[in-house]
């Protein structure tokens, strides 16, 4: 509680609520590449002229960032995540979140990265992977702030894709790219992308092989319909978190369950609004959840997209 001021100095509330310390549970890390940094690194690799029309200035990639749902999010989320090409790239966009959220008042953070969306461009595994450790220990180092990973596998593709990308991970991890410490930082696995069509089940061996290897588990389930996903991912998948799960409150046998297993799940209120499952956060009544003691956080996901 150190770094709290005294009371003198907190003036406001929005004061008060930079500095309570924070832990953020649920952010993607391609999702913190806001249009300056896009525009920065895309300069550095002389590969402005590769960005796509719509991104061709700062206004015009401000514009894009506007969605009626997620699936019109998620297109515009893997043009920008196009401009990281090397170690460097997926170094800086760790560096460059843990400065932001040190005046948030966040002390510790677990980052979602999508390797598919990189080795499907013909990214190396190893570039990205190297590159966001290196950058998580720069940036733990310089800004007192831990972190921890979680690999996310895209559900719109295969599950044979999935059992590649993780195999080459963990071949990578006999090989020693970085020292063991840091290789350790990646705790968990994730799935995330396109929901509707794309069930936790797709994913069952991944995730199973996934925890017999030591890996915690979580999903996203917050798209039209979650309800049954989110049951299946803790009932089928045996998931340690839920992400999103907007939806639990519509069933109280499946929240009771969730609150004897204390599974947590991650909130993210305003990518909810954004790709407007609801123009009105209160039908998911947070307070109600947290009163029936089910552990909910409250976190990013995306916070330059949002
Ligand atoms: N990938 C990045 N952000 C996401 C989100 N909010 N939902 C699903 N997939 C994502
Ligand atoms: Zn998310």
């Amino acid at each position: 509680m150190n770094s709290i001021s005294t009371k003198d100095e907190i003036k406001t509330l929005n004061d008060l609520c930079f500095q309570i310390p924070k832990s953020e549970l649920h952010v993607h890390l391609e999702g913190t590449l806001d249009p300056e940094m896009i525009f920065k690194i895309a300069e550095r690799n002389n590969a402005i002229e590769n960005l796509p029309s719509n991104f061709k200035s700062l206004e015009s990639i401000k514009k894009s960032y506007n969605y009626k749902n997620l699936e019109e999010f998620l297109e515009i989320y893997y043009l920008a995540s196009k401009v990281l090409l090397k170690e460097e790239d997926f170094s800086e966009i760790v560096m460059n979140y843990f400065k932001k959220v040190l005046n948030h008042g966040v002390k510790y953070a677990e980052m979602f990265f999508d390797p598919q969306s990189h080795t499907r461009r013909g990214i190396k595994l190893e570039t990205i992977i190297k590159g966001l450790l290196i950058g998580l220990k720069i940036s733990e180092e310089r800004y007192g702030i831990k972190g921890n990973l979680i690999l996310c596998f895209l559900r719109d593709l295969s599950e044979e894709d999935a059992i590649k990308t993780f195999q080459n991970f963990l071949e990578l991890k006999e090989l020693k790219i970085v020292e063991d410490s840091l290789l350790e930082k990646i705790i968990g696995v994730g799935l995330d992308s396109s929901e509707i069509g794309n069930p936790p089940d797709k994913f069952k061996n991944v995730f199973k092989l996934a925890k017999e290897k030591g890996f915690k588990l979580c999903c996203h389930c917050h798209d039209e319909g979650s309800l049954e996903n989110i049951r299946k991912s803790v009932e089928e998948l045996n998931v340690d978190r839920i992400d999103h799960g907007i939806d639990i409150y519509l069933d109280e046998n499946l929240l009771n369950k969730c609150v004897d297993k204390r599974i947590p799940y991650t909130f993210c209120p305003l990518s909810t609004k954004k790709v407007q499952r609801t123009p009105d956060l209160k039908v998911y009544n947070l307070d109600g959840l947290l009163e029936k003691d089910l552990l909910v956080t409250v976190n990013s996901d995306d916070p330059a997209f949002f």
